[in-house]
């Protein structure tokens, strides 16, 4: 039920510079119109005297120049009255919340047409309306996996940064709930990663309730400090620890770049561990209750959200190696005794692409071994009322190949579910694939597996509508352009797995040796569809899937 504010304008000392109107809650939703037309200003809203919200928003001028809606949940303030004012930019002459159209309901604007929007992607979980960037406090409780995320719930484009959060029971249908963390005094809550204190070290924990611990980065005009926030409702409400920050490092590293905390316990020294990117790498720090810190060393050559995580060589648990990567995906691998990590290898890559800020899983259920690993996709959909994606997960393994230990990482299994079968047919010239593809050029999301042979040819691939999805150079070794060596360099094949999404693609090739992900862009000109080429080459083992969408009927 739509209710448009009745609204009273007092302009108030308090308030100088400022729009005020006042409003009583009676439904769950203030609906906000954007415009990107317009400056950004700060909008707050006031409750008993109290600052309850503050932040960025091009509030569109009236409902006609709404470009799309955002929404805030304003169950918790039901029946109380609420102050919003709106500082008006420099640019904005007669811009008035009165006249914008701000209205309550018990729905968000659009709900009607929730994913199922056009460019909304099917196989990928988006937030319903704004934009979100990395993945945080990654973990698996009680039966659910919890995704957080960077968001801004106000814009398409970054800012505003809180943790947005939804949870899925197989990893791949999301359920978006409440915002987790709102910015507080410290600043914007930046990336950071989730534990359950099942030992209560840090003395949250209420009966036999452990806590679910965020240790995050607040991020504030001056520096990014590091913070906890406790939930004991399986992530749904959070209190922030009274004793933040934990980690101030602002001074010992000259420089304000010291974020993205990943913390995990420690067995054999009983105790956690934390990495931080600090400045030029990633700091180790240990604790023995989240709350003193020990700073231990410092491993240069990262940029932000760093990983480090234990895992076993060719899937023998009794050989294991550790990882540690920045937010590029780039690694080494080497071992790890609680205070230190040692290289052992040099910098590689297993992906590329609109992939970044990955995390790995915490908390997997023990009848489950798997190192399951969920990244950002830097990847836009025109006209949505949102932005960027979380890429498919995937399962990271250390493999022993002839350029030494390598990562690989592959879908998860979960995937499957989503898969139709339309057909598979083997040992097909291009042309014949392109010609049993084409029927299936405007699907919108699709998976094909294939080997693609090369013996005529010094490169080939596959194209669809005029963008290139894969182009393979045996000549300079290249897949898309990026240096790949294939385990066995003298069979001619690559073997690739893609999944298509309305808006993106991603490809992995030799089972999951190297990956890749980027927007898909049909070229509207081209009539081409799917398009094979390369001479003479052979098309081996085409499996073709429809993959129906993760949103289910709504
Ligand atoms: C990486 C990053 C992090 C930071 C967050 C802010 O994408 O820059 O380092 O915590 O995004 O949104």
């Amino acid at each position: 039920m739509k209710q448009f504010l009745i609204i009273c304008f007092i302009l108030c000392a308090g308030f100088a510079g400022a729009e005020v109107v006042t409003l009583k809650i009676t439904d769950r939703y203030i609906n906000l119109p954007v415009s990107h037309s317009v400056e950004r200003a700060v909008m707050t809203f006031t409750v008993d005297g109290r600052k309850e919200r503050t932040f960025d928003i091009r509030l569109a001028p009236s409902v006609a120049e709404a470009d799309y809606w955002v929404f805030c949940d304003v169950s918790h303030l039901k029946g109380k009255t609420i102050t919003i004012s709106y500082e008006k930019s420099a640019d904005d002459t007669g811009k008035a919340i009165g006249k914008s159209g701000i209205y309550q309901s018990a729905s968000i604007s659009g709900a009607d047409s929730l994913y199922r929007e056009t460019n909304r992607p099917q196989l990928h979980f988006t937030p319903r309306r704004g934009w979100h960037n990395d993945p945080n406090g990654l973990i698996y409780y009680e039966g659910e996996y919890h995704l957080f995320y960077q968001h801004n719930p106000y814009e398409r484009d970054w800012g505003n940064m809180h943790w947005g959060h939804t949870v899925s029971k197989d990893l791949i249908h999301w359920e978006e709930l409440p915002i987790a963390l709102y910015p507080d005094e410290h600043g914007t809550m930046f990336s950071g990663t989730c534990v359950i204190d099942y030992d209560n070290t840090a003395g949250f924990n209420k009966g036999k309730t452990p806590a679910m611990v965020a240790i995050y980065t607040a991020d504030n005009p001056e520096k990014q400090i590091q913070c906890l926030a406790y939930s004991l409702d399986k992530g749904r409400t959070w209190t922030k620890y009274s004793g933040n920050p934990v980690i101030d490092s602002k001074e010992k590293w000259d420089s304000k770049d010291t974020r993205d905390p990943k913390v995990f316990w420690y067995k054999p020294n009983k105790e956690w561990v934390m990495v931080l990117n600090e400045r030029d790498g990633h700091s180790i720090y240990t604790s023995k209750d989240l709350k003193k810190w020990q700073y231990e060393s410092h491993l240069t050559g990262f940029w932000e959200c760093p990983d480090l995580i234990e895992l076993p060589v060719d899937n023998n648990p009794a050989n294991t190696k550790w990882l540690i990567y920045g937010a590029s995906g780039t690694y080494m691998i080497g071992s790890f005794d609680g205070k230190k990590f040692i290289p052992e290898t040099g910098k590689h890559y297993y992906t590329t692409g609109s992939f970044y800020a990955a995390q790995t899983i915490a908390n997997m259920p023990n009848s489950d071994n798997r190192h399951i690993q969920i990244g950002w996709g830097r990847i836009s959909h025109p006209g949505m009322p949102f932005n960027s994606l979380m890429l498919l997960p995937t399962e990271l393994a250390l493999r022993t190949t002839k350029n030494g230990l390598r990562v690989f990482s592959y879908p998860v299994k979960e995937v499957e579910q989503l898969q139709t079968p339309l057909f598979s047919r083997d040992k097909l010239t291009a042309g014949e694939a392109n010609q049993l593809l084409r029927q299936y050029s405007d699907e919108g999301c699709l998976r094909l597996q294939f080997t693609i042979h090369l013996s005529h040819a010094t490169d080939a691939g596959l194209n669809l509508y005029g963008q290139r999805l894969l182009r393979y150079d045996l000549n300079y070794n290249l897949v898309n352009d990026v240096f790949y060596s294939p385990e066995d360099m003298t069979s001619m094949s690559l073997t690739v797995d893609m999944i298509l999404d309305r808006t993106s693609v991603e490809a992995f090739v030799d089972g999951g040796a190297y990956s890749y992900s980027f927007q898909r862009r049909a070229d509207v000109r081209n009539r081409e569809g799917f398009h094979f080429y390369g001479n003479r080459i052979e098309i081996r083992n085409l499996k073709v899937f429809k993959m129906n969408s993760i949103w289910g009927k709504r």
